[in-house]
C-alpha cells in the first residue's frame, strides 16, 4: 500500500521539535523517529518521570540521541506559558506537533476550570501554539502540527455551553475537541497564509491505534490490543503525525491520516474531513472564543 510510514522520515539533523504528549503513545512513537532521524526532540510532558522513562528508551534505541523534558501542563495555561518560554530560548524550533490529548474524563475541568477535553485538546494547544508563534517564524519552513481524529466527524461546538455547565456526554466533548482541533488549522493556516509568515499549519489523524488512550473508557479498554492487531499499534499510528510534520510533500493547511479501512489503519496521505471541519464562520467564531477564554492572542488578523 502506497503512503508515508516511518521509512519515509529523512535525516533531521539539525531541526528541532517539539513534541506534547511524548512519554507514551503515538507522541512517543513520533518522538522515537524523529530521535533516530538525528533530530533534537523536546518532549513536551506533565509527568517527569514519564518523560525521563522515555528518553531512556529512546537513548536506548538511538544512542546519543539528543532528547530534553520540556515540563508541559496543557491543563493549566500557566504551565503551558512556561513550557512556551523554555522552548522560545531553544536556538530554533522546526516544528510544534500537538499531540497530546486525552478522551472520555469523566467531567472535570482545567486549572482556570474549563471543562477538561475542550482545556486540554484544544485551548492548551492554541495557547502553546499562539506563544511559540514568533520563535517558529524565525525558521523558514517551520510547522504547526494539530492532531485530531476520525471522532471529529461527528463534532458540534456547544457554542452556549463551551464548559459543560448544564450537560456532559463524555464521548460527545471528545469529538467536539477534535473538530476544534480541525477548525483550529484551518483557521491557523489560512492567517498565516495571509500574513505572508513562513510558518504553515496542517492536521493529521492516527486512524485507530492501541494506546492509552482508553484509560477512562472503562470496560470497552479490553479493545486495546485488538486495535494493534487490527489496526495500528502506536508506533503505526505515529505516521500520519510524521508525515504531516515532516514530508516535503505536504501542503500548507492540509490533513493526513491512514489510507486502509475508512481511514483507520495504515501508512498515511491526505485524508476526508467534513465540510464543518472547514466551515470559515465557525474556525472564525472559535478563533475568537479561544482567544478570550485563554486570553492569549496570536496576533494574526483574519484571513
Ligand atoms: N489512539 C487512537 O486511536 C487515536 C485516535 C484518534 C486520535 N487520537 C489522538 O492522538 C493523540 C495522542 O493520543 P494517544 O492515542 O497517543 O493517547 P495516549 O497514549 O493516552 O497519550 C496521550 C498523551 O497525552 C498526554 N496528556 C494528557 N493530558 C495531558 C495534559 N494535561 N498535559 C500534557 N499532556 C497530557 C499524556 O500524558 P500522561 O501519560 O501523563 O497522561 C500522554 O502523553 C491525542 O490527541 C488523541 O486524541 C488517538
Amino acid at each position: 500500500m502506497k503512503g508515508f510510514t516511518d521509512k519515509d522520515v529523512t535525516d533531521q539533523s539539525g531541526k528541532c521539535f517539539v513534541v506534547t504528549g511524548a512519554n507514551t503513545g503515538i507522541g512517543l512513537g513520533a518522538a522515537k523517529v524523529l530521535a533516530a532521524r538525528g533530530a533534537r526532540v523536546l518532549l513536551g510532558c506533565r509527568d517527569k518521570a514519564k518523560a525521563e522513562e522515555a528518553m531512556s528508551l529512546i537513548r536506548g534505541q538511538t544512542p546519543g540521541a539528543d532528547v530534553a523534558y520540556l515540563p508541559l501542563d496543557l491543563a493549566d495555561l500557566a504551565s503551558v506559558r512556561t513550557a512556551a518560554e523554555i522552548a522560545a530560548a531553544e536556538p530554533r524550533i522546526d516544528v510544534l506537533l500537538n499531540n497530546a490529548g486525552v478522551m472520555f474524563p469523566p467531567l472535570s475541568r482545567t486549572k482556570q476550570g474549563f471543562e477538561l477535553q475542550f482545556g486540554v485538546n484544544h485551548l492548551g494547544p492554541f495557547a502553546l501554539t499562539a506563544l511559540l508563534l514568533p520563535k517558529l517564524g524565525e525558521t523558514a519552513g517551520s510547522r504547526v502540527v494539530v492532531t485530531s481524529s476520525l471522532a471529529h466527524q461527528r463534532g458540534n461546538i456547544e457554542w452556549d455551553d463551551l464548559n459543560a455547565e448544564r450537560s456532559y456526554s463524555r464521548a460527545q466533548r471528545y469529538s467536539d475537541s477534535k473538530l476544534a482541533n480541525m477548525l483550529h488549522f484551518f483557521e491557523l493556516d489560512r492567517r498565516l497564509r495571509a500574513s505572508g509568515a513562513a510558518v504553515t499549519a496542517i492536521g493529521c489523524h492516527p486512524g485507530v491505534a492501541a494506546t492509552e488512550l482508553m484509560r477512562y473508557a472503562g470496560p470497552f479498554r479490553v479493545f486495546t490490543p485488538l486495535f494493534g492487531l487490527l489496526l495500528n499499534n502506536a508506533d503505526q499510528g505515529a505516521w500520519p503525525a510524521l508525515q504531516a510534520a515532516v514530508d516535503p510533500s505536504t501542503e500548507p493547511g492540509g490533513y493526513y491520516g491512514p489510507q486502509s479501512m475508512g481511514g483507520m489503519k495504515g501508512p498515511s496521505a491526505q485524508a476526508v474531513r467534513t465540510q464543518a471541519a472547514q466551515d470559515r464562520e465557525m474556525a472564525g467564531r472559535l478563533w475568537d472564543v479561544s482567544v478570550e477564554m485563554t486570553g492569549i492572542d496570536p496576533g494574526l488578523a483574519p484571513a
